[in-house]
This record gives C-alpha cells, structure tokens and sequence, in this order.
C-alpha cells in the first residue's frame, strides 16, 4: 500500500513538474524576438524545437537511465524501419558514425576484411571526419574530383581511379545532394566493393525514388544541431547488410562480443560456455572482446531529444526543400555572376545548405563579405580541397587524374542556410542583399 501511494505521489510529482516545464519553455523559450532586417542575425543553421524536447528531455532525466537506454532503443526502432534497414546503431556523432562503420569494413568477423594498404575511393572536397576513419584505420583514400554545382564526387571518373587494391567506396551525398547511384551502385556491384554512404547532410534525400542511406552497407547520420534533426551531439549507423549488425554494435560498444542489453545477462543462452581466442574455456561472455573497439554510445537523455525531433523531420525536410527552392528561383538571374546549385536527373535533395560558386572576376570574399557585414552567415564548403589541411598533408594517398574542380571549391565555392528556422522575412531581406550586392542583376 505504502509503495502504491509512493507511486502515485510520484506520478503527480512527475506531472507536475513537466507542466512547468511547458510552462518554463514558453516563458524562457517561446518567445522569439522580432526579425530586425541588418541587425539579427540570420544563421545558417540552428537547433528548432518548442516545449516537447525539453519535456521529453526532463522526463529522461527524472528517470534517470541515463547510460543508452529505452528512449535510444525506441529512437533506433523508429531510424531502422525509416531506413528499412537491417539495424540502427546510435552513436555521440556523425564523426563517430563514420569511425565505426569504416572500421566495420576491417572486421575479422567478415569472410574478408580490409587490410591496412587496402584503397578506398572518396572525393578531396569532403568533411574531415569522413576521411579520418579511412586513415585511422591504415586504410589509403583514393582521392577523386568533385563537380561544381553538385559538389558531389565525379561518379564517371571512379572506375579508372580503381586498383588492385581497391575494396571500398566511401562517398559524402555533399550537403544532402545525392550522388549518382546508379553509376556507384553498378560499380560496386561489378568489383564487389563495401559501400559506405555518408548521409550527415542528408537525412530524407532520395535518388529515383530510394532513400539516400540504403544503397550502401551502412551510412552515417550526424543529429549535431546544424543537422537535419538533433540530438546536441549525436549520430547514427545504417545497417543494411545484417553481418554488420553485430560488428557495428561490438565497434560502438568497447568491441564486446555479448550482444546483451544493458542490465541484461545470457542473451545467448551459453554465458560461461564459450572458448574464445586464447581465454579459458567458459570465460564470461559479458567480457570477451573480438574487436579493438571504442564506446561511443550517447546517453538516453539525448535519445530522448532526438524522438521530440523525429516526430518533426518530416517538417523540416519539407522547410529545407521550400527553402532551398525560393533561393534556386530568385538567385537564377544572377546565373552569370553564380553558379547556382544543381541535382542529378532522379535526385530529390533533402538540402543541408544552399551552396554558390562564384563566376570570374567576382572574388568570394567580396560576396562573403558583404553577405557577413549584412549579418547573413555563410560558411565554406568544410575542408575545401582537404589535402590542402595541415592535418591532412602528410598522409599515405592517392590521387586520381587531378583536383581542379575540388581546388576551385576551396577559392570560390561557399554557402548559405535552408535551415528550418528561416522565416519568409529572413529569405527575403537575404535575397534583396543579394539584389543589392548585384545592383539587381546590372552589375
Ligand atoms: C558530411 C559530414 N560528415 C560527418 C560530419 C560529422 O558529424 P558530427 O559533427 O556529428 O561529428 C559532418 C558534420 O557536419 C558532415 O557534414
């Protein structure tokens, strides 16, 4: 009787304080301060939420799992059967995504695995933890050239950069534009390659009608707040070949080999029944290790956030696409001095950003400039050519034929937000600087 009572005080408790928690988020939060064209900032991305993320948020935490739990197995059920994948690994970041899906490919549970030395194509205009898993793991990156407009690897020039050595392909969809899969998918099926798709900037992007995240072995999903959706920092692995299910979640999971829950023992039936390596026979399965792995689990206080976000992706990818396109159509008339965005035939772009290349003699850092003293963020396109980074100078590669285009991208290519949180006022206030910079289209 005594714990019944405790139960129900508590569940009073509970909803009070996640009343005020409405109540705090429409007093703290929900009131936003006028668009001051020239004076607030209008960002290229940000966090767009109301009451239910924190809600869910304190619920998570007066539960108090805390370590990856129900609220990340539910958000992991929801991702699988979105992707109609195999599985779905959450993980801390999209960086993290990557680390443990190209280091999946390496596997000594594959019939087999990439070796150090072995080749993995990827373009040089890329983000830098889209690269790093390859060199991480003593793999060499193959680098081929992008294309202005798509900003996406030449899918035409992939079948002569290959080797001997070449067992993988690890492609970004650059800023949620879908590379040409048809072209990538009939190579990698013609030479037997892994797929890795980096899909960070492109949740709900399709190509001919196919989810980008479902070609490939596995993709990644980064859920940090400039992202399509948000965790705070967050990620997630696409498994859509079942024998990465288990490596992927021994990778994430400190390379355990038990593939229990947590709180939960003898999932396999045989705990202290199984002969490993050079382990006593019955060694507890809870600690036997078949992959030098990490832990890169996020808590379930984050999952929690990412299910308030799921319930609005739909919204947000639709918002980006608007977004995208009111940019595409007033911009067009400035197509002598821009290079204005373009998709392949069949790609549906869930955009991250909306990118421009400028035309000689017009410097990016005028256009920049202006764009950022008028308050309107920009940003590069990530590493630029990334073999130009200090980082990444001295590293074992290759290159394919040249890197023009991806050297062009670094001088010339920038861009600007789609996000979600623009309003039509923001849009148009940045398409009349625009107008100004250009002196409506006579300059
Ligand atoms: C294409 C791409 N891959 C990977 C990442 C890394 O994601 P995270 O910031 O969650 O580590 C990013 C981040 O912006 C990205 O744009």
């Amino acid at each position: 009787m005594m714990a019944l009572q405790t139960g129900i005080r508590a569940q009073k408790l509970r909803r009070s304080i996640l009343d005020q928690v409405r109540d705090y988020y429409r007093q703290a939060h929900g009131k936003k301060d006028p668009f001051i064209p020239g004076k607030t900032r209008v960002h290229y991305s940000g966090r767009v939420y109301d009451e239910e993320e924190l809600v869910r948020l304190v619920g998570a935490a007066l539960d108090f799992w805390l370590t990856l739990g129900p609220e990340g197995r539910l958000f992991e059920d929801k991702l699988k059967i979105f992707f109609n994948a195999r599985d779905f690994a959450l993980v801390n970041s999209g960086s993290s995504a990557n680390l443990v899906a190209a280091t999946a490919l390496t596997s000594p549970a594959l019939e087999n695995p990439l070796k150090p030395g072995d080749e993995v194509i990827t373009p040089a205009a890329t983000f830098p933890t889209t690269l790093a898993p390859i060199v991480q793991n003593g793999l060499v990156p193959v680098f081929v050239d992008a294309d202005i407009g798509t900003y996406n690897i030449q899918a035409d020039a992939i079948e002569n950069a290959l080797s001997d050595k070449t067992r993988a392909i690890l492609i970004p969809h650059t800023l949620g534009n879908p590379c040409r899969m048809d072209v990538i998918m009939r190579l990698v099926e013609k030479y037997g390659l892994f797929l890795i798709e980096d899909c960070c900037d492109a949740l709900g992007s399709t190509y001919k009608g196919k989810l980008a995240g479902s070609f490939g072995d596995m993709a990644t999903l980064s859920f940090f707040p400039a992202h399509h959706m948000t965790m705070g920092e967050g990620g997630g692995i696409v498994v859509n070949k079942s024998r990465f299910s288990k490596i992927v979640k021994s990778i994430r999971d400190w390379g355990r080999d038990c593939w229990c829950e947590p709180g939960k023992s003898n999932t396999c039936g045989k705990r202290f029944q199984w002969q490993s390596g050079a382990l006593p026979a019955g060694y507890d399965h809870k600690y036997i290790y078949s992959h030098i792995g990490y832990n890169v689990k996020p808590t379930d206080l984050q999952a929690a956030i990412g299910l308030a976000q799921w319930e609005k992706a739909p919204e947000f990818i639709q918002k980006r696409k608007n977004n995208f396109k009111r940019y595409r159509d007033a911009l067009k008339i400035f197509d002598k001095r821009l290079i204005l965005p373009r998709q392949e035939e069949g790609a549906d772009a869930s955009w991250f950003a909306f990118p421009l290349t400028v035309q000689p003699p017009l410097k990016r850092g005028e256009l920049v400039q202006f764009l950022e003293s008028r308050q309107i963020e920009t940003r590069m396109l990530f590493g630029g050519n990334i073999l130009r980074q200090p980082a990444y100078q001295q590293i074992a590669h290759r290159v394919h034929g040249d890197l023009k285009q991806t050297d062009r991208i670094m001088n010339d290519t920038f861009f600007i937000g789609v996000y979600p949180g623009l309003t039509p006022a923001m849009i148009n206030y940045v398409l009349d600087c625009f107008n100004d910079f250009f002196a409506g289209g006579k300059k």
